[in-house]
């Protein structure tokens, strides 16, 4: 498993921000934006380049481009605010969104978004999605993208649950998962704790009261927490 934790300064400062419930959904916003372009950067480190001759002002020299074609897989709804950044650092990338939602109840990933063409058109692809919970939307996303071909693939998360870790990694070993932090825990809703609540609501502001607060209470979605928290530590 390669799982890669930034330890940059910057992307510690700005996840304390995002992460406080008294941030708007126009900072969270912002945020996502920043943090999202240092932890691509990071998990871009090791692409390939090729050399290519570039002419300055005063001579003739070998500098490098970046060779794999890359694509960008944004997960509908929140991973939508991840995919500007990305494209400010590879304006060449292509996107590819994908829509999935979680069923509150099962936890369980339901695809309603996907125009991936026959066969894939790109040699490295990023999923965005800030938050890595039980990690079913991720293995699907990932089953998705190997069905239609693509050879490499990288997970890219603001935050993460040893939960959603496991689930990912024992489905697809060969996914590199680059996250800015790893908290504690799901809880018996299926959120991340501490987390920062519900990403795809704190970007878009689409908050309706009570009954749509984190998850609702039931037993089906608290037994299936507890099934990943055993497969986890057998001891738990
Ligand atoms: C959130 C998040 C991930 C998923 C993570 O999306 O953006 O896609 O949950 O949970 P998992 O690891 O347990 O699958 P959500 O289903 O809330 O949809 P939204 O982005 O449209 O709000
Ligand atoms: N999705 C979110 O937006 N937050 C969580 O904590 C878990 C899933």
């Amino acid at each position: 498993m390669a799982i890669h934790v930034s330890s940059h300064p910057l992307v510690a400062h700005k996840l304390a921000l995002l992460r406080d419930k008294a941030t708007t959904p126009k900072q969270f916003r912002e945020l996502v934006r920043e943090l999202s372009w240092l932890l691509g950067y990071e998990a871009m480190a090791d692409l390939e380049t090729r050399q290519v001759t570039v002419e300055t002002p005063l001579e003739e020299m070998a500098a490098a481009a970046l060779e794999p074609r890359v694509g960008l897989i944004p997960v509908l709804r929140a991973g939508l605010g991840m995919v500007d950044a990305m494209l400010e650092l590879m304006p060449t990338a292509q996107v590819w969104h994908i829509g999935l939602y979680r069923d509150e109840r099962t936890l369980k990933p339901v695809e309603y978004y996907n125009k991936l063409p026959d066969a894939a058109t790109v040699q490295v692809c990023l999923i965005l999605d800030p938050m890595l919970a039980t990690g079913g939307s991720s293995a699907a996303t990932v089953d998705i993208l190997k069905a239609w071909g693509a050879a490499r693939i990288k997970q890219v998360s603001l935050i993460a649950a040893p939960e959603g870790i496991a689930t990912l990694s024992a489905a697809h070993p060969d996914v590199e998962i680059h996250v800015a932090a790893v908290d504690r825990e799901l809880n018996d809703r299926g959120y991340i704790v501490p987390g920062l609540g519900d990403a795809g609501d704190r970007q878009f502001g689409t908050f309706a009261g009570p009954s749509s607060e984190p998850g609702h209470d039931s037993d089906e979605t608290a037994e299936v927490v507890r099934r990943l928290q055993r497969n986890l530590s057998p001891d738990r």
